[in-house]
């Protein structure tokens, strides 16, 4: 997936992250950043830029569903789900109404934008990585 860089000059939303498991998304023990990032990037590409490994399996596709984020505020500021997002985040564990794909939740306002997690989203790779040392 081609991660575009952001500009902290030019960046104009605002993003909040609340981690459950921060150290395996970020290797640090914050639980909750706030990030900027550029209207029309979408949430996972703006946390990747920010150095927040949300797993993408499909590589941001709308293929899978690693990818689920839980959106705590700022809706109005968000894509909304598209069908073809409706139809696959139904697939993902910890399903709750505000569930999205965020590959598929492009910003579109300043926000602030919350975002929430979940801590199997790096639970599930963890497991099939064999030789990953997590120290
Ligand atoms: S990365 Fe696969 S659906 Fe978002």
């Amino acid at each position: 997936m081609h991660v575009r860089t952001i500009d902290p000059v030019t960046a104009t939303v605002h993003l909040r992250v609340l981690m459950e498991d921060p150290q395996s998304l970020t290797g640090k023990k914050d639980a909750e950043v706030t990030i900027k990032a550029h209207k029309g990037m979408n949430i996972l590409e703006a946390c990747m830029a920010s150095g927040i490994n949300i797993e993408h399996a499909c590589g941001g596709v709308c293929a899978c569903s690693t990818c689920h984020v839980y959106l705590e505020a700022g809706a109005k500021d968000v894509s909304e789900a598209t069908e073809a997002e409706e139809d696959r985040v139904e697939e993902a564990p910890g399903l709750q109404r505000n569930s999205r794909l965020s590959c598929q939740c492009e910003l579109k306002g300043d926000g602030p934008v919350t975002i929430r997690v979940p801590s199997w989203n790096r639970n599930a790779v963890k497991e099939d990585a064999d030789h990953h040392d997590d120290h």
